[in-house]
């Protein structure tokens, strides 16, 4: 087998959980879990939280993000985060068009392309989040609606702030169900994400680019879906939020 260009990275998105006592606690007790672990580790904390990670978790191979911020640099946006004011906590990546944010929040693909680009400029790196619904799906506009997110999510991102973009997709039917896609499913959505990419940009940006699952992952299954040729990675929600079973994730080649 031909060895994968590409790290293997698990994120764990914490979403609106964990205080700043709870998030060290976790970290405390994640580091020694994975210090064996090849793969590469991130937590995508709270706002409130990320300082403390970030010290936490100096030293280890755990690399700390956020899960939102704003497009501008700075100015009247009240209650909003700037990604100079992640940088200056430590973030190192952000997570952006979570379907979270695009359904709730209704973000579109124009506004995420603007944080993207924001979020490349001020020197963070991103994990872009892409996933077709489950009526997208029952109509058969997985490809189409996966181009779309794609091409306008990434507009004008050249190829070179392309290698700080990792992929993840997540069909939103999959995300916080019980009901992840099938391996074969997702290896299938990867291929035509990586393919995009490839016409878009070039082959080599996507042969080197990170594409994550998620949607549902827990340990009993990140093996199987690790073991598809397109899938690089893991963006883990709920079984993130222990660190055992985390860890079991991180450690799927055990
Ligand atoms: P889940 O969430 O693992 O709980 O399905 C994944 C995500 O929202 O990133």
């Amino acid at each position: 087998m031909t060895q994968s260009p590409r790290p293997v990275v698990i994120a764990g998105n914490w979403k609106m959980y964990k205080t700043i006592a709870e998030s060290v606690d976790f970290i405390k007790a994640l580091v020694p879990l994975v210090q064996e672990s090849p793969s590469q580790v991130l937590l995508a904390v709270p706002f409130t939280a990320i300082k403390s990670a970030v010290d936490e978790a100096k030293g280890s191979r755990i690399t700390i993000g956020a899960q939102n911020m704003n497009d501008a640099s700075d100015g009247a946006f009240t209650g909003e985060i700037a990604a100079r004011m992640l940088i200056d906590v430590g973030a190192e990546f952000v997570i952006l068009g979570h379907s979270e944010r695009r359904h709730l929040f209704k973000e579109s693909n124009t506004f995420i392309n603007r944080k993207v680009k924001r979020a490349l400029s001020e020197g963070l790196k991103v994990i872009l989040c892409v996933g077709e619904t489950l009526d997208q799906l029952d109509q058969g506009k997985t490809h189409e609606v996966l181009k779309e997110q794609l091409l306008e999510s990434l507009a004008e991102v050249s190829m070179e702030q392309m290698k700080s973009v990792t992929l993840a997709y997540e069909p939103v039917w999959a995300v916080g169900s019980d009901c992840p896609a099938t391996p074969l499913q997702a290896q299938e959505a990867h291929h035509f994400c990586r393919d995009c990419i490839a016409k878009a940009w070039n082959p080599e940006v996507a042969e080197h680019l990170v594409i994550q699952y998620g949607g549902s992952v827990k340990p009993d299954n990140a093996k199987e879906l690790m073991a598809q040729k397109d899938i690089d990675g893991l963006l883990v929600g709920g079984a993130s939020l222990s660190a055992e079973t985390f860890s079991k994730i991180v450690n799927y080649q055990d």
